[in-house]
C-alpha cells in the first residue's frame, strides 16, 4: 500500500512566517544561532556558488549573500519567493527559483556548488525519500564542498516520540533521524557531524570528499 503523503499550504503560512521565526514558538528557539552555524559551515567565501533549498523568505539565503556568495534559492510556494524577492533578495544577487520537489530532483549539473544548505525544510519530505534527498543534494556538490542542514531533527526514533508525547505544540511531521541519516553519508564517503540547539533542534553537517 501507498503511503498517504502529507501536505502543507506554505503560501498560506509565508506572509506571517518572518513573524514566527521571531517569536516565542518553541519550533523557532535559537533560529539566528541555527543559521548562523550553517553560515559558518557553509563557508561563503566571495564567489563561491551555494544553493539553499526550501528557500522561503530568503533569511538563510540573504546571510549567505552577505557574505559574498553568489546564492541559488528553490522553493515549492510562490509567495515565499514573492516575499524573498521584496525582502531584497534578487538586489544581493540572490537567484530565486521555482521547484516543485527542490530535494529531490535539483536542476543543476553535478558538481556545481560549494556548498548545498537547508534550514527548517526537509522535514517537509516524507522520511522513507529522505535518502534520495540527501543522495541528490550530495550530486551537486563539488569535491570537497559542505553539505550543512538546520532543522527540527531527532537522533533516533525512539527520542521522536519522546518529543512527541512530551511537548504538545510539536506537529507529526516528517522529522529526519539521524541514526537513519547515518549509513546515507557513510555509504557516499562522508562522516556525518551534528550540534544540537533546542531539544528538537539540530545542525548536521558533512563534507564531500575531494576528488
Ligand atoms: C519553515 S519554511 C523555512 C524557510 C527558510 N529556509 C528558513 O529557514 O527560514 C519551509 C520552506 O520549505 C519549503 N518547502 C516545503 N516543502 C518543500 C520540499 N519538499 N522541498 C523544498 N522546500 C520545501 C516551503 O515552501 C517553505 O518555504
Amino acid at each position: 500500500m501507498t503511503e498517504e503523503w502529507k501536505t502543507w499550504d506554505f503560501d498560506e503560512w509565508a506572509d506571517a512566517y518572518d513573524g514566527w521565526v521571531i517569536s516565542d514558538d518553541p519550533v523557532y528557539a535559537r533560529y539566528d544561532e541555527v543559521l548562523a552555524l550553517v553560515v559558518s559551515h557553509a563557508n561563503p567565501a566571495p564567489e563561491s556558488m551555494i544553493l539553499d533549498l526550501g528557500t522561503g523568505t530568503g533569511n538563510l539565503a540573504l546571510l549567505l549573500a552577505q557574505k559574498g556568495a553568489r546564492v541559488i534559492g528553490l522553493d515549492p510556494s510562490r509567495r515565499m519567493l514573492a516575499l524573498a524577492r521584496e525582502k531584497g533578495c534578487v538586489d544581493q544577487g540572490i537567484d530565486l527559483c521555482l521547484a516543485d520537489r527542490p530535494f529531490l530532483s535539483i536542476p543543476c549539473p553535478d558538481r556545481s556548488f560549494n556548498a548545498v544548505v537547508s534550514t527548517y525544510a526537509f522535514h517537509h519530505v516524507p522520511r522513507p525519500i529522505q535518502p534520495d534527498g540527501i543522495r541528490e543534494m550530495v550530486r551537486v556538490l563539488k569535491p570537497g564542498g559542505a553539505w550543512v542542514m538546520g532543522d527540527l531533527i531527532f537522533e533516533s526514533a525512539e527520542a521522536e516520540r519522546a518529543a512527541l508525547e512530551r511537548y504538545d505544540w510539536m506537529e507529526d511531521e516528517y522529522f529526519a533521524r539521524i541514526e537513519e541519516l547515518h549509513p546515507v553519508f557513510t555509504d557516499l564517503g562522508m562522516e556525518l557531524s551534528s550540534k544540537q540547539f533546542t531539544p528538537v533542534t539540530w545542525v548536521l553537517w558533512a563534507t564531500k570528499p575531494a576528488a
